[in-house]
């Protein structure tokens, strides 16, 4: 059998399918571990059949890049926390983004010797294929630069993921956008040699500094709207460099993860009521202070595990908010032990899901998936709304700006007009977390302040122990 005529375009339309398949199953949180087996399938699918289709040439440098590619990303997803995920992200968004320029830059660049070598080339310079090693240098290096720094912010490690703005900043990026252009038009003019090298060299540097330029200014509340962006990005990178190559699936594939994520930034956007130009143009956060985020409170009660769990006795409806911090103190097993003790005396219980709780998409669906909470009692925002007027006790574990009333009315607010979980409506809210310390936003809660509130200070966990336990004895004594 002509193995590249058939079995290797085959093979690709098969990773495809599984690709397309694996991505469907991740739009539902039932089928979402199940879409990314079939989409690391359709991974190893597309990796056999590549190899295959380069047909007999030195495998060596390729399986050592499989093998220490495999160990890596291996250690790396057993040993990453969950809050950390939007790091990993960020950084794999990066290598993705650089893969995309090592491989344009490659073929330009072997194109380069074919026609010094007087071979003839395969007609990189000029024309369409030219066009796209500029989209895949220019993107790709973006992606790169853009990822690293937000990981840096998402760390904490570059001026506390604040956002860095200097005068001038926007202008200085245009002008570098427009730069690209003329370098990619400078690249695309000159047919080879060294001209084109030069413009090659100059369209990498000026975007692996825009890059930098780009993510700088957006601070770190906004960051996992940038991860989805970037992510975005990579696969549009990815895209273009599958038509360097001439490789349909690498153009599938990255078109898939580019629209996807392009979906996903703006799904982002819309729940925090932001443009997308809002939050590239940056600068969110950094008016923290003045934003409310040091205000003093006044009048604020708080409770311990026993009054609550006496409260918690007598209701007949309690909704649970997760928020970031469940995912920091790793509570979902013991709230979801909480639950049962509360179903046991027939309160009803819920999760009200906001959908940017935490700190990246689907963040609390994941958490509490892995908890073993039935999917029925998730609620997304817009379907428990209505309910908490009629609700007996809202408990908040670690949840602060998706809770905050200000983005309601307070128009100065820099959350304001972000939807939110309306938990001021119920009969009794508490509240789980270690102080008064703001939430991402960095903004002051008036929600700590109201009648029907309590604050119950701890880490969520131990408070959440404290309720199971008081929970269980009074249930013991009834
Ligand atoms: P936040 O507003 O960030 O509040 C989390 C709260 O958790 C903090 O106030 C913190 O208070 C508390 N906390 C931390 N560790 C804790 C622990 N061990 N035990 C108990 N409490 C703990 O979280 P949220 O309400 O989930 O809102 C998410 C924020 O991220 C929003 O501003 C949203 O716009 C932003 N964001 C999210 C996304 C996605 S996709 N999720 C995307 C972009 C932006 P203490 O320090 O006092 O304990």
């Amino acid at each position: 059998m002509d193995v590249e005529a058939t079995l290797v375009p085959a093979l690709y339309l098969l990773s495809a399918i599984l690709f397309i398949n694996g991505l469907k199953q991740m739009t539902r949180v039932k089928t979402a571990a199940n879409g990314n087996l079939l989409a690391a399938a359709a991974m190893l699918v597309a990796v056999i059949s590549t190899l295959l289709d380069l047909g007999s040439i030195d495998y060596r440098w390729i399986l050592g890049g499989l093998v220490v590619g495999g160990l890596i990303g291996g250690i790396a997803a057993v040993r990453v926390e969950m809050t950390s995920m939007p790091e990993m992200v960020a950084l794999f968004n990066g290598f993705g983004g650089a893969a995309s320029v090592l491989v344009a830059l490659s073929v330009f660049w072997g194109d380069v010797v074919e026609t010094q070598a007087g071979g003839t080339p395969w007609s990189v310079l000029g024309g369409v294929p030219a066009v796209t090693v500029c989209l895949s240098v220019f993107i790709g290096a973006i992606t790169l630069t853009g990822s690293i720094i937000a990981f840096l912010k998402l760390q904490g490690k570059l001026k506390k993921g604040a956002p860095i703005l200097f005068p001038g900043h926007h202008a200085m990026n245009a002008l570098l956008i427009l730069g690209s252009l003329g370098v990619c038009v400078w690249f695309v003019g000159f047919g080879s040699g060294e001209q084109a090298v030069i413009a090659g060299l100059v369209l990498t540097g000026i975007s692996l500094f825009l890059g930098i330029m780009l993510v700088l200014p957006i601070g770190g509340a906004d960051m996992p709207v940038v991860v989805s962006l970037l992510n975005s990005y990579s696969g549009m990178a990815a895209s273009a460099a599958g038509f360097v190559i001439g490789n349909p699936l690498l153009i599938i594939a990255g078109a898939m993860v580019g629209s996807a994520g392009l979906i996903l930034t703006q799904i982002m956007c819309v729940a925090m009521n932001r443009s997308l130009m809002n939050v590239l143009l940056g600068g969110f956060g950094m008016d923290e202070a003045s934003a409310g985020g040091n205000s003093e409170y006044t009048n604020v009660k708080s409770t311990s595990p026993e009054e609550a769990a006496m409260v918690l006795e007598t209701a007949e409806s309690v909704i649970v908010v997760p928020g970031y911090g469940l995912a920091v103190a790793q509570a979902q097993h013991t709230v979801r032990e909480l639950a049962s003790i509360l179903e046991e005396r027939g309160t009803q219980v819920r999760y009200a899901i906001h959908p940017v709780a935490g700190r990246m998409p689907g963040h609390m669906n994941v958490l509490l998936a892995e908890a073993d909470v039935p999917y029925d009692q998730l609620v997304e925002m817009d379907e428990i709304n209505g309910d908490f007027k009629n609700t007996d006790v809202t408990i908040i574990v670690g949840a602060n700006d998706v809770v905050n009333p200000a983005a309601l009315d307070e128009k100065t607010s820099p959350i304001y007009g972000m939807p939110i979980l309306n938990v001021h409506e119920s009969r009794t809210v508490f509240v789980i977390k270690r102080s008064l310390s703001p939430g991402y936003a960095g903004i002051k809660n008036r929600l700590f302040e109201m009648d029907n509130n309590m604050m119950i200070f701890g880490d969520a966990k131990k408070i959440l122990q404290g309720l199971v336990n008081e929970s269980k004895e009074l249930s013991k004594a009834a």
